[in-house]
């Protein structure tokens, strides 16, 4: 009687294993045949975040020249997320003394970013080991990249730990009074371990919803320019 029960449920788990890949490959399927490669990439690859790649010329131009009131001297940024590259761009013109690295997870963005390469801006991609080889960075932006975009089941689909990851590992490249800068993502920098290390450099901007840890309660954005505190 028991072997027999042990036997139907290990039929049920393959049954919804069986079903889970599946669903899994009908969506690689579907996603290939539309020709949305950057959406192939990124299912197969766990490291993705926001998956669209939208971005534009002076996308947040009350942030960058916030920013660049807070600090005329930069030398050294690093644009986390930069898709097909405007953002370098754009970082280019409002601190004119910097050179501007720009990274993304897909490779795709990276060939279209390549047009604006020039002295001033590069592009590598964004693996932690030649992000850290780079180090100390002036000011890093993080814009609509840290996030989700779907609407509901945030908790289960963004847990509020796989933004902290990456919040944390951005910060570790950001120099003492350094900037970090992280806009429109799903969770607050303020609500992460770190934040004592930073000040808030006030700036008024409009924001997309931000939730609590929980991922349920939505919450008042709390800025999303800081500076690293020196010590
Ligand atoms: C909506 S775009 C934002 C582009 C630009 N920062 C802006 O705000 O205009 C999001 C970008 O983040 C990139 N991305 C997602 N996860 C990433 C990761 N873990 N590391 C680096 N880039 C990532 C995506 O490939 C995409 O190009």
């Amino acid at each position: 009687m028991l072997g027999q029960r042990s036997l139907i449920g290990r039929g049920a788990v393959a049954k919804r294993l069986a079903s889970v890949l599946d669903g899994k490959l009908r969506g690689l399927v579907r996603v290939m045949r539309r020709r949305k490669l950057a959406k192939l990439i990124a299912l197969i690859h766990p490291g993705f975040h926001q998956i669209p790649n939208t971005t534009a010329l002076n996308r947040y131009p009350e942030i960058f020249a916030c920013a660049a009131n807070a600090a005329p001297d930069t030398r050294r940024i690093l644009s986390f997320g930069c898709s097909t590259g405007e953002e370098c761009v754009t970082l280019a013109s409002y601190f004119p003394a910097a050179q501007i690295v720009g990274t993304d997870i897909n490779p795709l963005n990276l060939l279209k970013a390549l047009k604006h390469r020039n002295d001033r801006v590069r592009f590598v991609y964004a693996s932690d080991r030649i992000l850290s080889g780079f180090g100390g960075f002036d000011a890093l932006f993080c814009m609509a990249v840290l996030r989700t975009s779907k609407k509901d089941k945030i908790a289960e689909r963004y847990p509020f730990e796989r933004f902290v990851e990456r919040a944390l590992y951005l910060e570790s490249l950001v120099r003492p009074g350094g900037l970090l800068i992280i806009h429109n993502s799903t969770f607050r920098f303020s609500d992460t371990p770190h934040r004592c290390a930073y000040e808030t450099i006030p700036v008024s901007a409009s924001y997309d919803k931000v939730y609590l840890p929980d991922g349920i309660t939505e919450a008042k954005p709390d800025g999303c320019i800081f500076r690293r505190i020196n010590h």
